[in-house]
């Protein structure tokens, strides 16, 4: 069956990476998290003191970044390693999601993303989740779904997400981080955070993780029978 490259959009915290997560194990996909991406290079730029204002300075870091995903049985998810080390819980910590969307306005930084998720998904199969997936690093997408929800269910999620982390945080702080980074995301000038014209909304706000799933698991369907049917009729 031809494989196709589904993007996931949306706001922070509405349940993007467990949808995708799960269509991709429902296809036989491949799952990139590209939020975690940015997440490993905020960690990079902290913890190397880089000046963000200095594009020398940030291409040079971004010249030693090395970030890949591996595989993990023990946990059964696919973990973020950073030049070799694994970051996977650090880059979830709230320090880095304070920093994340200052780091990712930064054209350069955008720029080397945008194109190793390209390489990532160049022989398609892939589920992306992320912010400009359908807008700018695959607008050729065949599936792409805008998500949201209302801040006080995703601030509540994200809540319960830190928690089994052993993370306590407040709700409040949590609700004033999502506010900030939905702001940042959507208003920055570098392929800002916006619903794609071709995109289907999905409003996760009243629904299980197994509605989001079967909703772009339908869409998958519709888009893969729907191009079935158009090769038949050339070939008739
Ligand atoms: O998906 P997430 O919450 O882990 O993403 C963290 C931040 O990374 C998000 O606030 C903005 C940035 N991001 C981005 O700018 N573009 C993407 N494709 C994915 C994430």
């Amino acid at each position: 069956m031809k494989k196709i490259v589904i993007a996931l959009d949306g706001h922070s915290s509405c349940g993007k990476s467990t949808t995708a997560k799960k269509v991709a194990a429902a296809l036989g996909y491949a799952y990139i998290d590209t939020g975690a991406m940015y997440r490993a290079v905020t960690l990079y730029m902290l913890r190397h003191h880089v000046a963000l204002t200095n594009p020398k300075e940030v291409c040079d870091a971004l010249d030693n970044i090395d970030i890949s995903f591996h595989y993990n049985p023990k946990t059964k998810r696919n973990e973020t390693y950073l030049n070799g080390l694994n970051v996977e819980d650090e880059i979830r910590k709230m320090y880095i999601s304070n920093q994340v969307s200052e780091v990712s306005v930064v054209p350069e930084v955008r720029h080397a993303m945008v194109a190793q998720q390209q390489k990532m998904g160049r022989k398609r199969g892939v589920v992306m989740d992320g912010r400009d997936i359908g807008t700018a690093v695959f607008p050729d997408a065949e599936v792409k779904v805008f998500m949201t929800a209302d801040v006080d269910t995703r601030a509540r999620r994200r809540q319960q997400e830190l928690l089994e982390k052993n993370q306590l945080v407040n709700l409040d702080e949590i609700r004033e981080n999502l506010q900030k980074r939905d702001h940042i995301d959507s208003t920055r000038k570098e392929s800002p955070l916006r619903r794609a014209e071709d995109a289907a909304l999905l409003d996760t706000s009243h629904m299980t993780i197994d509605e989001q799933v079967d909703f772009v698991i339908d869409k998958v369907t519709s888009k893969l029978l729907e191009e079935a049917h158009a090769v038949k009729k050339v070939e008739a």
